[in-house]
């Protein structure tokens, strides 16, 4: 039988989605104490050692900060051994085939993160992996990254339940709770309610950021507006699991900036070069002109009057401007931090002893 993969957000239920959040901000509420000097003893709960004599394969063809160390840090508290390595450092489809790889790295760990250039090699590592293959970025996904965005509008749209933040991040606002008036082992009560109505533009490039917003958002009651060029449309792979999944529904897709953002809640962008496109530098800046994030772009197209700000990093200043980057409005800050608490989640239901059930 197939261990279960996760290759995009399109292969997880709404209520494995749901549960799958709710369980990352558990593990960040029992984790972060853990990361201060003293921890405050009401916090009796530490996350469990799930992967506690497992190995998971950090397989890595591209570059990555958020990624990589979110990875090795949640695999770290969970007990486990993260083995990173990159294409330089194994065989990985050159002097050995993909398929040879899967099959023999499958059998000696416990879990594969993986993280590679075009979708096909994820996939094929999926076919003949004996364990697990969950999907750190290909060209066509990056079902972690959207589950880091969720949490951190959960914990920042008005909410009745708002989660402690790390005390070492003074980037975060004042959502901090005394830690003695939140008992540790108490179930997160996330208001996925914040979600249903609300509006997120998205101005750019088709990425694999976007598309995993797009099978996913729509699924919990959002809606994405999307402007993109003419000639870089969705690719058509992508678009049959957003219909699949009946999301086209909440899906408006544009050319035009300033109709996108219209009644915007929430604006999202990324790199207009993504990691392998650096040929296409000059062509791409071209053909990206007039789509930056920037106040007044928002404020022409009638974006909601507290919009908030997101991007996946790493970030130029082509897409967005240093104003609303390092503006109020900015939660990257905070979702890039929340990297961590939903990978671990992944690890320990994909790899661990926490598992999504199939009636989930
Ligand atoms: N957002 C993201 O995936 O960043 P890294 O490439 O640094 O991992
Ligand atoms: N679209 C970007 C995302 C980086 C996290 C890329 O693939 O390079």
């Amino acid at each position: 039988m197939s261990p279960p993969h996760l290759l995009t957000l399109a292969d997880l239920s709404v209520k494995q989605l749901k549960s799958t959040l709710t369980h990352a901000a558990y593990l960040k509420r029992v984790s972060l104490p853990l990361l201060q000097p003293r921890p405050h003893p009401a916090f009796v709960v530490q996350p469990p050692k799930s992967l506690s004599e497992k190995t998971i394969a950090l397989l890595f063809s591209k570059r990555s900060t958020r990624t990589r160390l979110s990875a090795e840090s949640a695999a770290h508290l969970l007990g486990g051994h993260p083995m990173f390595l990159s294409s330089a450092d194994i065989q990985l489809g050159v002097n050995e085939s993909l398929r040879d790889s899967a099959r023999v790295i499958g059998g000696l760990v416990d879990g594969i993160f993986a993280r590679v250039g075009d979708h096909t090699e994820v996939e094929m590592l999926a076919k003949h992996s004996p364990v697990p293959v969950l999907n750190a970025l290909s060209s066509l996904w990056h079902p972690t990254q959207i589950l880091a965005d969720l949490l951190t509008l959960l914990e920042h749209l008005p909410s009745p339940s708002p989660l402690p933040t790390a005390p070492h991040a003074s980037t975060s606002p004042g959502h901090s709770v005394p830690p003695d008036m939140l008992p540790a082992d108490a179930p997160p009560n996330l208001d996925f309610g914040v979600l249903h109505g609300l509006t997120l533009a998205w101005l750019g490039d088709s990425t694999n950021v976007l598309h995993d917003m797009l099978v996913t958002y729509p699924r919990l009651g959002a809606k994405v507006r999307v402007a993109v060029p003419k000639s870089y449309p969705c690719p058509p792979e992508v678009w049959e699991r957003v219909k699949q999944l009946g999301c086209e529904k909440g899906i408006e897709w544009s050319d035009d900036p300033l109709h996108a953002v219209k009644g915007a809640d929430i604006v999202v962008t990324d790199t207009w070069i993504s990691m392998g496109q650096e040929s296409e530098k000059s062509a791409r800046l071209a053909a990206f002109q007039g789509y930056q994030v920037t106040e007044s772009l928002c404020r022409a197209g009638g974006a909601a009057e507290d919009w908030k700000f997101l991007h996946c990093l790493p970030r130029k200043p082509d897409e967005v401007d240093d104003e609303v980057f390092y503006g109020k409005r900015s939660l990257v800050w905070e979702e890039a931090e929340n990297r961590k608490w939903t990978i671990m989640a992944l690890f320990e239901s994909m790899f661990g002893h926490w598992k999504l059930t199939p009636e989930d």
